[in-house]
């Protein structure tokens, strides 16, 4: 049985077949709707989601399937005590597959231990978010052809940004990747991230503070949010909020094929204006979203 609990549990291969899926289900959804009928996914979702718990909802039902779960750990028994290991044993009598978030860092993992089905990580804590980047590589190779070559500067919150984390363990397998890692000092991307997996494989980085600095070198800027809720106290996160925000003048100084990503919610670090540029991707980012999901269902379900 698989799982997916971080990037990593796919090689490069493996997710080009996911990714090829992926594109196929994008041109011809209907064409799969019925390949899940009888077939139950379990969200378990203990911590806040729109995107991501009601993209594995829309995939699952696009392909015939059902949908079960719960949206916050206030309204399943996790209120009651109940450990993680002990409901997704009950949850695997009810249901095919799960999709699970979490706030607490290896949850997903503890749960895969004890699973009759397969466990997917659906963002564990400031860890791992491996659908997310399911979906981030879908974006990029959607709009570049290719997943190599191309100078990607993420933007944000490094520190708690889980999508970042899953994002460069994943990118650093493909060929000729460049990061730029823009943060404030206080949110720079964790230690684990920069010594074991970028100076650890020899990858090409540099952090720096300043956005404008860095603008016209990027073929991708991926924007993140300050991560709110993983903040210890709340004057240290407002003097954080309003760091970046990426504006029409700011736009003008990136190439003219420089696409934007973020995961989403945005808070104010996408000016609205920037919406209608064309170099915009982050709406297109979350329609990807559902397809892989969609691909990911079935490769684990083992009906591709
Ligand atoms: C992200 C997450 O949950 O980490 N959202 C998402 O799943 N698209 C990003 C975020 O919350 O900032």
């Amino acid at each position: 049985m698989k799982h997916l609990l971080s990037p990593l549990d796919m090689n490069v291969d493996e997710l080009e077949n996911l990714l090829d899926l992926a594109k196929d289900i994008s041109l011809d959804p209907k064409k799969y709707s019925h390949y899940c009928d009888g077939k139950k996914l379990a969200t378990l979702f203990y911590e806040p989601s729109t995107r991501t718990r009601l993209s594995f909802e829309a995939a699952m039902l696009n392909l015939g399937g059902s949908v079960l779960g719960f949206s916050s750990a206030d309204s399943s028994s996790a209120a009651k005590g109940e450990s993680v290991s002990d409901t997704i044993r009950v949850i695997s009598c009810y249901a095919d597959i799960c999709a699970m978030r979490h706030p607490k860092e290896g949850a997903p993992m503890v749960a895969a231990s004890k699973s009759g089905i397969p466990v997917i990580n659906a963002g564990d804590g400031g860890h791992q978010h491996p659908t997310q980047t399911l979906t981030d590589l879908m974006t990029i190779r959607e709009l570049k052809g290719s997943l190599d070559n191309f100078t990607i500067g993420l933007c944000g919150d490094l520190k708690f940004g889980r999508t970042v984390h899953s994002l460069i363990n994943s990118l650093i397998r493909y060929k000729n990747v460049k990061f730029i890692l823009i943060s404030p000092k206080e949110l720079r991307v964790p230690d684990y991230i920069r010594d074991d997996v970028l100076k650890g494989n020899n990858i090409e980085f540099e952090e720096v503070e300043k956005l404008e600095d860095v603008m016209p070198q990027l073929d991708i800027l991926y924007m993140t949010r300050v991560q709110k809720e993983r903040f210890f106290s709340e004057d240290e996160y407002v003097r954080m909020k309003n760091f970046y925000i990426l504006d029409k003048s700011k736009m003008e100084m990136a190439k003219p094929d420089m696409y934007v990503l973020h995961p989403l919610p945005r808070v104010n670090e996408i000016s609205v204006e920037v919406d209608d540029d064309p170099r915009a991707a982050y709406f297109k980012q979350a329609q990807y979203g559902v397809y892989v999901r969609m691909a990911l269902i079935l490769t684990l379900l083992g009906l591709n």
